[in-house]
């Protein structure tokens, strides 16, 4: 897309989708959405329970085949070049799976290992990480016994580990208490003024009012 410098001075990386469409058998659940999210700004996605912000997520995170419709992440395509588009996004699922028994700290230093980040380089990431989401009373739980809005922030977390430049976030204030909810739309803020794209769903329009451009 456009090869404007975004503050840090980094080439602008947004995203650009046009005509998307996925069906499951013959539920269509995403028809034919275009949308655009870009480099500097928080972009909302909001549509009610089984509207398809899932499905068009995992789309753009180059996780699942659209029929028909483009994607570009910057100048990458997810479904030519998955890679590319993997090292460039960092997403958070909806729901986070925890890998058997690792414990909140060795889940980030995994997902900074499989970014290709040296031993050390993801260890001292996950602490930094840890401390960014306030997890860090509980870097040695196992991740699996996490509350729900802990998971939630580990999530968060782990989208980071690879420090991208662009975020795809799902519902990422679902089970948040409300201190958590603001210092999550300070984080996004923050994201945005470091000229990352970040994109976030809700199904509550009202969540996301405050934090959007
Ligand atoms: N793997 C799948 N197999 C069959 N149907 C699916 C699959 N994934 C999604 N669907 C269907 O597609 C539709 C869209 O689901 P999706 O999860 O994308 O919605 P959503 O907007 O994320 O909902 P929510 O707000 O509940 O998270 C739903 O009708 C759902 O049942
Ligand atoms: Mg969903």
């Amino acid at each position: 897309m456009d090869a404007a410098t975004d503050p840090t001075g980094a080439v602008a990386t947004g995203i650009v989708a046009t005509g998307l469409r996925r069906s499951f058998g013959r539920v269509e659940a995403v028809r034919d959405v275009s949308l655009r999210a870009r480099a500097g700004a928080v972009t909302g996605l909001v549509g009610p329970n089984g509207s398809g912000k899932t499905t068009l997520f995992l789309m753009l995170a180059s996780l699942l085949t659209p029929d028909a419709g483009t994607i570009r992440i910057g100048d990458v395509d997810p479904i030519e070049q998955p890679h590319a588009a993997r090292a460039l996004l960092g997403w958070m699922p909806d729901s986070l799976g925890t890998w058997g028994a690792l414990s909140a700290r060795e889940t980030l230093i995994v997902t900074g290992r499989l970014h290709d980040l040296p031993k050390d380089a993801a260890r001292a990431r996950a602490d930094e990480l840890l401390e960014l989401v306030e997890l860090t009373s509980l870097a040695t739980a196992p991740a699996r016994v996490l509350s729900r809005g802990q998971k939630q922030r580990l999530g968060l977390a782990r989208a980071l580990v690879h420090d991208p430049r662009v975020l795809l976030l799902d519902e990422p204030a679902s089970g948040l208490d409300p201190a958590a909810r603001v210092e999550l739309r300070h984080l996004l803020r923050r994201f945005a003024a470091e000229g990352r794209t970040v994109l976030v769903s809700s199904h509550v329009l009202a969540e996301l009012e405050e934090v959007i451009d």
